[in-house]
Formats: structure tokens, C-alpha cells, sequence
């Protein structure tokens, strides 16, 4: 979803980061397991929710971060895991570019693998994103979470396939 058009000063764009977030909270009904994602956008989600959780909603969070469950627990936000709910009512994250077609690069958060595991799990999976985020061509540098023992295979293999990995 996308807010206002322009994002030119920090204050615009924090506002409209504001706006996507607290839309994305309004679909969160009480009761739902809702997944948490990771970076300032879904923070001000959070913000939302906890003020609605103050109001009488029920909700529980799984985070898909450190960062998330830290921010989460900041907001009074109760939490589980992907342990606890293999079903999740809904999962709202964000996203480093949109192109037109609503094709993603995500991760720059670095919780990766984690947010592709609570999206997997969600019923629904919200992107809420400021219009800075917009983009005719997908260009920006595309995250890739690897375990450390396989780190130097990985980045053998991207530069194999046209990659520039860091290091390389
Ligand atoms: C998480 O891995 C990332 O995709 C973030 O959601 C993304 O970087 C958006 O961050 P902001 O909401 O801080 O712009």
C-alpha cells in the first residue's frame, strides 16, 4: 500500500512510513495471531497495535527479528512463536523497493530467512511500504542470508551467476 506521493524531506517520509504502518494495524482484528516484521515502517504498525491492545484488543505477535521482538516488547506487544502457531491470521512487513508489477526486494533489514518463515505461516501478508519504496526497475542491492559455514560457497556461486558480492 502506498501513502503519500512525495517522500523529498525525512519528515514527509517519516509521515507517510506513519500512515502505511497505522493502515496496516486497522486490518488487524481482535483475536489474530499476527506476524511482526522488521524495520521502521511495520514499527509504527506496532506503535498501532499497542495502542489498540490498550483499547481492549487481543493479540498475539510473532517477530520475525531481535529487533522486532525488542520493539514489540517495548509496546507491550504479548508475544510467541513459530513454536506456539504454525498458523498466522496475518503477517504485516516491509520492503526495500516495489516495482509495478508489486515485485519485491526485501531483507535489507537482515531478518531474512525469519520473515520468510512467518510469511510462509501467515494467511494473509500485508507489505506496507512509503512511496519512496516505489520503483520503475528493481535496482537495489538484493539481500542474501547464508549460514555462516557456507558464506565464501555462497558468494562462489553468486559470482557465478553475475553476482557482486561483498568481498568479491
Ligand atoms: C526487512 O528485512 C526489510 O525488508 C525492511 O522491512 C525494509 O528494509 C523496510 O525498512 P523500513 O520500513 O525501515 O524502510
Amino acid at each position: 500500500m502506498y501513502m503519500t506521493s512525495q517522500s523529498v524531506t525525512e519528515s514527509e517520509q517519516t509521515i507517510a512510513k506513519r500512515n502505511a504502518g497505522y493502515f496496516a494495524a486497522e486490518l488487524v482484528e481482535d483475536g489474530m495471531v499476527v506476524g511482526l516484521g522488521t524495520g521502521s515502517t511495520v514499527f509504527y504498525a506496532m506503535e498501532r497495535l499497542a495502542e489498540k491492545i490498550r483499547n481492549g484488543m487481543k493479540m498475539v505477535g510473532v517477530p520475525t527479528s531481535y529487533q522486532a521482538e525488542c520493539r514489540a516488547r517495548e509496546y507491550g506487544i504479548p508475544l510467541a512463536t513459530l513454536h506456539d502457531y504454525t498458523e498466522l491470521d496475518i503477517a504485516i512487513d516491509g520492503t526495500d523497493q516495489v516495482d509495478p508489477k508489486g515485485r519485491l526486494i526485501k531483507g535489507r533489514g537482515a531478518a531474512q530467512t525469519q520473515e520468510r518463515c512467518v510469511a510462509s505461516a501467515s494467511r494473509i501478508f500485508v507489505v506496507v511500504a512509503d512511496a519512496g519504496k516505489k520503483t520503475a526497475c528493481l535496482s537495489a542491492p538484493v539481500p542474501v542470508e547464508v549460514i555462516p559455514s557456507a558464506a565464501s560457497l555462497a558468494a562462489k556461486r553468486l559470482c557465478e551467476m553475475g553476482g557482486l558480492p561483498p568481498g568479491a
